[in-house]
């Protein structure tokens, strides 16, 4: 935690699409940042391209030492390499806030639906890490090029996990990127969302769009439920 009383986040994958946006855009919005790389030299180098804000701070580091640092720690990788960047940072995120990203996506189909054996990404990882960590999912919906442009996006965060308290932590960051984060229930739901990653995919190439992206419509009361 900093002085601001914010948490430092550690963004595994941070030189990647998804993890690069997020960065960028929680050190604008006065978080500490530690951006992670297999390669500490190129997270160092994607930490100098970003240009933090209102009291932020970003920094590279190797993903084991970027887990290590932060309170809350982000992963932002391909699904093919989940596992072993799981059993990387396994050790140094027992006891903190997990917030896993992976899409299942099993390229060339990438527009066709192909969840893992255990049910979704998002249970794979809280057993791959085991319950020391408390996993959360989220941002499976959000295109990343349109989330780094710094423009307004308009696309809602469903965020699953066990615990109430874990996923409104991870609302908080999805509103500090400019995003609207929902409760949405249990990590077995996240399913939907992975799942919902493919078709926007398919969306996008069907109609010529730019970055489909996720509304849930109605009047949602703050705090019910
Ligand atoms: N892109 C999007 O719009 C988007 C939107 C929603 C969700 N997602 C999900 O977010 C995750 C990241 O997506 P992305 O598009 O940001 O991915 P990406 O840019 O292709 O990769 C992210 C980072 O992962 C690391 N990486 C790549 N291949 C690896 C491997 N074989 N082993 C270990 N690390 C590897 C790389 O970091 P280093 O080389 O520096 O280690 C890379 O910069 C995925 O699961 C994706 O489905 C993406």
């Amino acid at each position: 935690m900093t002085a601001t009383g914010k948490p430092v986040i550690g963004v595994i994958g941070g030189t990647g699409h998804l993890g690069g946006a997020l960065a960028g855009r929680w050190c604008q919005a006065g978080y500490r940042v530690v951006i992670g790389s297999r390669d500490a030299e190129r997270a160092r180098a994607a930490a100098a391209a970003h240009a933090p804000a209102n009291g932020g701070a970003v920094s590279g580091a190797s993903n084991r030492e970027a887990a290590r640092e932060a309170t809350v720690v982000v992963v932002a990788v391909p699904f093919a390499s989940q596992e072993a960047t799981l059993a990387e940072i396994r050790d140094e995120v027992a006891g903190k806030l997990v917030v896993d990203t992976t899409v299942p996506l099993v390229p060339p189909k990438v527009m066709r639906v192909q969840l893992p054996p255990e049910g979704s990404a998002a249970v794979r990882a809280q057993a791959l890490l085991g319950e020391a960590a408390t996993v959360v999912s989220a941002f499976h919906n959000v295109a990343a090029h349109r989330l780094a442009t710094g423009e307004p996006v308009d696309c809602d965060v469903l965020v699953f996990g066990e615990k109430r308290e874990a996923r409104e932590r991870v609302v908080e960051l999805a509103h500090a990127v400019g995003l609207r984060g929902l409760h949405a229930g249990s990590l077995a739901n996240s399913a939907a969302a992975e799942a919902l990653t493919s078709i926007l995919i398919f969306i996008n190439k069907h109609y010529s769009a730019d970055g489909a992206g996720l509304r849930i419509t109605g009047d949602l009361k703050s705090g019910a439920g």
